[in-house]
């Protein structure tokens, strides 16, 4: 079986869990890791790891997922805000509406990744209130991840995937 991973990652928080994924592989496994490239195309099942922008994955990501026609993937991604699963949902579900219907997504996760602290500081700027108040809120969880119960999680998660059979 061969693998590859791909991902984006603009402040690192995908890159870690990028690496997770690559740690959890067998090793001599995985034909590539690294920026979208179209040569991971052949694997039998591609990783592909996004950070949320507007609610959907980042561009690059958006754009290699809409290159792919008939390829199993696992689809991963770190987002800012991160209270509850429905959100992260809602983000996958978006995601997937890059790819074409032949292809099949295997499995997903996400989990928050801390934003630049130049953030916060607008956060800081705004109006008092509860809209601050949970801006503020969030952006301090947020700080931790991702964290090693993060990464293990992603870890387990792509554990149990190997584990089966490819559709
Ligand atoms: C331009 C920009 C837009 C963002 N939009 C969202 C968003 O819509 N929702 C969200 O939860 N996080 C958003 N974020 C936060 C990032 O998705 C989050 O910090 C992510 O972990 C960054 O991943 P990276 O370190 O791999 O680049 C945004 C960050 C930036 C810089």
């Amino acid at each position: 079986m061969k693998y590859a991973i791909v991902y984006s990652s603009k402040t690192g928080n995908t890159a870690q869990l990028a690496q997770a994924v690559q740690a959890t592989l067998p090793s001599g496994d995985c034909l590539y890791f690294g920026f979208p490239d179209p040569q991971v195309l052949q694997a039998d099942l591609i990783f592909i790891g996004f950070w949320t922008d507007k609610g959907t994955c980042d561009s690059q990501t958006a754009a290699f997922l809409q290159t792919l026609t008939s390829q199993s993937v696992f689809l991963f991604g770190t987002a800012g805000f991160g209270g509850e699963e429905a959100y992260f949902q809602r983000i996958l579900t978006a995601v997937k509406t890059h790819l074409a219907p032949g292809v099949t997504v295997v499995g997903s996760f996400m989990c928050q990744g801390k934003m630049p602290q130049a953030v916060r500081r607008r956060y800081e700027s705004m109006e008092d209130g509860p809209h601050r108040d949970m801006l503020l809120t969030n952006f301090d969880r947020a700080v931790s991840h991702p964290d090693s119960s993060d990464l293990l999680r992603l870890s387990q998660c792509v554990s149990t995937i190997l584990s089966a059979p490819l559709p």
